[in-house]
């Protein structure tokens, strides 16, 4: 067939999304009044409605943020964007960073920083383990880095790393600069920006901000503004430049790329939703409502692949019993009860489910539901589990 030939036109239907429960690692449900935020006319992207969108939403992170930063913006990709904005700005080619080895997204920080010329090192913990400040401190020694990233949720494995402060404190006393990753984490978990010290701290829209993916809030402190000004080279990607990005972020709103206009409609509408709960009943919300799942869990006999020290209320990482198929379970739950769940990644890829529980989809209703259904499921399959006191335990969470 050439180009000339005539073709019929493609006879698509229209759209008519299936109808599911999202408790998987985002995204997430959305509450309705951000569909319809993403639904609203579009204006241009430096029309004056949009630039106070922009103010809106600057404003909005900040809060959600817990900063006073000035350069708080909201990256026009995902969270993996972010990360790559954040990395790729920071490091000069030749500098040493130091990441997580701990992780799927703690390794794909390195993937990004060695894209960006740096010289990588990693500080290792077994998958399923948060990383030891001890370990931090002496891979600091060995490696004298200049930056160094960690990941605050670990979505592949379900741990939380604790005691920030006691990491950025290491850093700061080897004059190095932190990044950290709250993907899973703002929005659902308390996080301090300036309370902790840090430095550059980004997230993604679809997680526990509970808007739709594609745009990935960021925030910088004036000690890493001061580094990126400073720069010797060029940053390695024209888009995620940010002498470039914040002409349209900063006081200029001077063009230069077209600003997601729906999404960020929607991220502001999530942003005021948690901003009229407040972020303190937000944080609180998360802990009942994932502590119910975790509850739950334990009581239908799958424990959490994680010790409760270092639990992450917003994805448990549910133990797959022998025996059982994990994707022909997850597939089950799906199909017959309408909700999503993952298999474990990496390391853990077989071992767990992520049950997510952010944002919208971190409900009271949702917790019983998720339990109810992946313990029919398990049971079905021939696992030795329990599921009604699953059923009763999640109750009886919710209730305390
Ligand atoms: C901890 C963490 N970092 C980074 C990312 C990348 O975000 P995205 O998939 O939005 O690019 C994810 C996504 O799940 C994540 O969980």
């Amino acid at each position: 067939m050439t180009d000339t030939e005539e073709t019929e036109p493609p006879d698509v239907g229209e759209l008519v999304p299936p109808d599911r429960t999202l408790m998987g690692p985002g995204p997430t449900d959305v509450h309705d009044r951000v569909r319809r935020a993403a639904a609203a006319p579009l204006v241009g992207y430096l029309d004056d409605y949009y630039v106070s969108v922009m103010d809106d939403l600057q404003e909005l992170l900040r809060y959600a943020f817990r900063t006073t930063n000035e350069h708080t913006f909201v990256v026009s990709g995902t969270g993996s964007a972010a990360m790559e904005t954040a990395l790729a700005n920071l490091l000069e080619p030749g500098e040493t960073v130091l990441v997580p080895g701990n992780g799927y997204f703690g390794q794909r920080m390195g993937h990004v920083a060695a894209r960006a010329g740096a010289e990588v090192v990693t500080v290792e913990a077994p998958w399923g383990q948060p990383l030891d400040p001890a370990d931090v401190e002496a891979a600091f020694e060995r490696h004298q880095p200049t930056v160094f990233g960690f990941v605050h949720g670990e979505t592949s494995t379900g741990v939380r790393q604790p005691d920030v402060p006691a990491l950025t404190d290491i850093a700061h006393a080897h004059d190095a600069y932190v990044v950290a990753d709250t993907v899973p984490v703002l929005g659902g978990l308390p996080f301090r920006t300036d309370e902790w010290d840090l430095d550059v701290v980004y997230t993604g829209s679809q997680k526990c901000l509970s808007a739709p993916p594609g745009v990935a809030p960021i925030t910088f402190n004036e000690r890493a503004v001061e580094k990126v000004h400073a720069r010797e080279t060029p940053v390695r990607s024209w888009y995620l430049d940010l002498a470039g990005v914040w002409e349209y972020w900063g006081e200029e709103r001077n063009y230069h790329h077209t600003g997601p206009i729906s999404t960020n409609y929607a991220l502001r509408e999530a942003c005021r939703l948690i901003a009229e709960e407040g972020i303190e009943a937000v944080w609180e919300r998360h802990r009942r409502v994932g502590g119910a799942i975790k509850a739950g869990a334990e009581a239908m006999g799958v424990p959490l692949h994680v010790d409760d020290d270092h639990w992450l209320p917003t994805l448990n990482p549910v133990t797959v019993p022998d025996g059982v198929d994990d994707d022909r379970v997850i597939e089950r739950v799906m199909d017959e009860h309408g909700i999503e769940i993952v298999g474990g990644l990496g390391a853990l890829a077989g071992d767990i489910f992520r049950v997510g529980c952010m944002g919208h989809s971190a409900r009271p209703g949702n917790a019983l539901e998720v339990i109810s259904a992946l313990g029919t499921v398990l049971a079905e399959e021939g696992a030795d589990v329990d599921p009604d006191a699953g059923v009763t335990a999640v109750r009886r969470a919710l209730a305390e």
